[in-house]
C-alpha cells in the first residue's frame, strides 16, 4: 500500500489536466471535447481497450492487471460542468461564459486520469480495472449515470463492484469521509394543480378558491412528516413553487404548485407518493375542487454497501492514516446520480477533502489542486486492496 508521497510526481501533470478542463467546461451530455481529451490521455498511457460514446459521450476503459484472473471493479468519475458564471478569479478560470466547473468534476476527472496512468504502468493487481467517465451528472432525468447503467456497462464489462468519489469543501485536504448505508438522499419531485372555480376577489362565495385550498394542502403536507413517519427516519417534503393569479382582484381558476421529496430510506418514497396524493386530493375534494397530481421519481438513495465501505476506509487509511478518515459521517439530504450505479452493483462513494474553499455550485468555487495526489492515491490503494495480487 502506498502513502501520498508516491503520487506527488503525478500531481504536476494532473494539475495541468485539471486546469485545462477547468478552462474548457462543457454541460450535460455535450462533454465532447472533455471526452476526447480523456480518451486521448488514456490511449497515451498505453491503455488499449477504450470504449467511447457510451450514453452519448461516456467512456469505459479497461486496465487488466498482471496478477492473473480476478474480478473487474469499476472506478467512476463525472465530467460535466454547470451553467454558472464563474467568479473564482483564478488564472485558470472558465473561458466559456456562463459555464463553469463549480462541482469539481474537473478534479474528479483529473484524479481518475492520474490513477489510470499509474495503474497502467504498474499493473500490480489481479483481475481488471474499469475506468468509468460519465457525462451529465448534474442534469435532471435521465442523467448520465442512469443512461450508462441502462446501456449495459455493468454486464458488458463484467463489473462486479463499483466505487465513486466526490470532493467536499469544508473537509480538510488529505482527509476522507464516508459512512456505511445511505450517504446521500433520493430526490423525487411532484407537481400538483388545484382546479377550483375562478371569480372576482370581492365575491369569493361564487368561486371555489384554489389559493386557500392550496394553502391548506401545503400545511397538510408539512404534517405528513411530523405525524406520519417514524421520527428516526429522515424524510423532507418541501413545496418550492407556487403559481396563482397575476392580479389583486382575481380569484384564479387554478393554482399550480411543485416541490421535492428527499429521503434516506428507499421505502419512504412509496409512502411519500401515496400520502402526498391522498392529502392533496382529500383536502381539495372537501372544498369542492379537484387536483391533478404527478410524482416524478428521480435519483435513488446513494446507498453504500457494508463490505465495500470497509474496503474504501482501509484504502484511505493506508494512504493518510486512521485519524484522517472519518468512517461514520452523517448522511446528507442532497442527491447524486452515482446512486444508479450503486443500485446496479455493490460499492461505495467516499468524500475527499477540498479544504476551506467556497461551497459546491458556488460561483467562487474551485477544485483544490492540493487534493489531487490524495484522490489519485486513494484510487490506486483501493485497486490494490480489492484486487490485491
Ligand atoms: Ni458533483
Amino acid at each position: 500500500m502506498s502513502t501520498v508521497e508516491h503520487f506527488t510526481d503525478l500531481q504536476r501533470e494532473a494539475i495541468e489536466w485539471r486546469r485545462y478542463l477547468h478552462q474548457n467546461p462543457e454541460l450535460n451530455f455535450r462533454v465532447d471535447n472533455t471526452a476526447r481529451f480523456v480518451a486521448e490521455k488514456l490511449a497515451s498511457f498505453g491503455i488499449n481497450h477504450i470504449e467511447t460514446g457510451i450514453a452519448e459521450t461516456g467512456i469505459v476503459a479497461l486496465i487488466p492487471g498482471d496478477g492473473g484472473d480476478g474480478p473487474t471493479i469499476g472506478l467512476r468519475a463525472d465530467m460535466d460542468a454547470l451553467p454558472i458564471v464563474e467568479a473564482s478569479n483564478k488564472p485558470w478560470s472558465s473561458r466559456v461564459s456562463g459555464k463553469m466547473h463549480a462541482c469539481g468534476h474537473d478534479g474528479h476527472t483529473a484524479m481518475l486520469l492520474g490513477a489510470a496512468k499509474y495503474l497502467a504502468n504498474t499493473r500490480s493487481f489481479k483481475g481488471c480495472v474499469a475506468l468509468i467517465f460519465q457525462p451529465a451528472e448534474e442534469v435532471e432525468l435521465p442523467s448520465g449515470g442512469l443512461k450508462m447503467v441502462e446501456s449495459g456497462i455493468m454486464d458488458r464489462f463484467n463489473i462486479s463492484r463499483v466505487f465513486g468519489m466526490h470532493n467536499s469543501p469544508g473537509i480538510e485536504v488529505g482527509h476522507f469521509a464516508i459512512c456505511d448505508g445511505p450517504i446521500l438522499a433520493s430526490q423525487d419531485d411532484f407537481d400538483i394543480v388545484v382546479k377550483g372555480k375562478g371569480g372576482h376577489a370581492a365575491s369569493p362565495h361564487r368561486a371555489i378558491d384554489p389559493v386557500v385550498i392550496s394553502a391548506q394542502i401545503i400545511l397538510g403536507l408539512q404534517t405528513l412528516v411530523s405525524r406520519n413517519t417514524d421520527p428516526t427516519e429522515a424524510l423532507v417534503i418541501s413545496v418550492t413553487k407556487l403559481k396563482a393569479a397575476q392580479a389583486y382582484n382575481i380569484i384564479p381558476d387554478q393554482v399550480e404548485m411543485a416541490g421535492t421529496v428527499r429521503t434516506l430510506m428507499p421505502g419512504l418514497r412509496d409512502f411519500a407518493e401515496r400520502q402526498i396524493r391522498m392529502a392533496a386530493e382529500g383536502i381539495a375534494r372537501s372544498a369542492g375542487a379537484n387536483v391533478e397530481f404527478k410524482y416524478i421519481r428521480s435519483v435513488p438513495v446513494t446507498f453504500n454497501h457494508t463490505q465495500e465501505t470497509s474496503l474504501a476506509i482501509k484504502a484511505a487509511r493506508d494512504l493518510v492514516g486512521s485519524s484522517a478518515v472519518d468512517g461514520k459521517i452523517k448522511a446528507q439530504m442532497g442527491a447524486e446520480d452515482f446512486a444508479y450505479m450503486l443500485e446496479a452493483r455493490p460499492g461505495a462513494m467516499i468524500y475527499i477533502g477540498n479544504g476551506s474553499t467556497a461551497g459546491l455550485h458556488h460561483p467562487a468555487y474551485d477544485f483544490n489542486d492540493d487534493a489531487l495526489p490524495y484522490g489519485i492515491g486513494y484510487w490506486v490503494n483501493l485497486v490494490e486492496t480489492v484486487l490485491g495480487a
